[in-house]
């Protein structure tokens, strides 16, 4: 008899030993920010789409980006490694290779949370005084686990595929960026590597027990939290464009300052939603699971936000609706 295929837990355990790494030892090594370089890709910021910056403002103006995209990640994975150990907990008399697998990955998203706090003190110490981030972490943690388990899993799932899709198609490839940065994503790419495995593998178990009253209630809230996420851009997007202007080399006229402030909301909703939901993956997962008006409702809600993709993709964007 053939030995049966290792579980997604067992897997994920056995990649998470090999790939550990440690803060300071690994990846900041006593580094700082490159001032002189791009943080942000043009694939993931846009910058590329603002032809009137000068060389300078679009290296600012992506290095504004990625100070937001650390500190997004900080304030999104509060709530990601609280539901982690939720789900640690609700294995914890049955499957205990899931339990370690999920205990690890609770362990590795604090440990992120903490690079990333570092990192945005050494972003505060080079880049000008003013910068403010809108989200607070526990806020948004509590907003979005007040949602049930199947939409809170789906969205989780669409946000740790993106991570490795960002990484992949436009940070990996970049040859402009600041290596700490650059690094950074780096590492935490091979760790939620594992956490993508997981949270499919999570999301297919409370799927196989959820009744189509339960998914259509789901398919409500996933719809919620992804319009929650877009006021988060909204007025993330907002100060960051005033961010931006009050410091950037330049000067801009009205038109070109309300240009501005629409690119980095188009950026923001390409990074952290349109990218996700087009992500070939998650719409196998998330559309297997779905009847055909439930897939329509969906498709309906992100409609408006679809005109949020880089005019020269580093891959092709799929459909809104798979
Ligand atoms: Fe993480
Ligand atoms: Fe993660």
């Amino acid at each position: 008899m053939l030995a049966s295929a290792p579980s997604p837990y067992a897997r994920t355990i056995a990649a998470s030993r090999r790939v550990r790494w440690d803060i300071e030892d690994d990846v900041i090594r006593g580094r700082a920010f490159d001032a002189h370089r791009k943080f942000l890709p043009d694939g993931l910021s846009l910058v590329g789409e603002l032809a009137f910056l000068s060389p300078a403002d679009a290296r600012f103006l992506s290095q504004v980006q990625g100070r937001t995209y650390v500190n997004l990640f900080a304030v999104i994975e509060r709530y990601i490694g609280a539901k982690a150990l939720d789900l640690s907990r609700s294995h914890a008399l049955g499957d205990q290779v899931a339990v370690e697998a999920l205990v690890r990955m609770t362990d590795e998203e604090l440990k992120h949370q903490e690079l990333f706090r570092q990192l945005e003190g050494l972003m505060a110490r080079s880049m000008p005084a003013g910068y403010r981030l809108v989200p607070e972490p526990n806020v948004l943690a509590q907003a979005v686990l007040s949602n049930g388990d199947w939409s809170v899993l789906a969205l989780t799932l669409c946000i740790e595929l993106f991570t490795l899709a960002h990484y992949r198609a436009s940070i990996a490839p970049s040859e402009d960026l600041c290596p700490l940065w650059k690094d950074v994503y780096r590492f935490h790419w091979t760790e939620e590597a594992q956490h993508a495995v997981l949270d499919e593998a999570e999301f297919l178990r409370e799927d196989a027990r959820t009744d189509e009253a339960a998914r259509d209630r789901g398919v409500t809230e996933l719809i919620g939290l992804v319009s929650a996420m877009d006021g988060v851009l909204q007025a993330q997007a907002k100060e960051d464009a005033r961010y931006f202007l009050e410091n950037a080399s330049g000067c801009y006229d009205a038109g070109q300052q309300q240009r501005i402030a629409d690119q980095v909301l188009k950026a923001y909703r390409w990074q952290y939603i349109v990218s996700g939901v087009t992500e070939p993956r998650f719409q196998k997962v998330l559309f297997s699971t779905l009847g055909d008006a439930q897939g329509a409702r969906i498709a309906e809600a992100l409609g408006p936000l679809s005109y949020a993709a880089p005019a020269q993709p580093d891959r092709d964007p799929g459909p809104v609706l798979h």
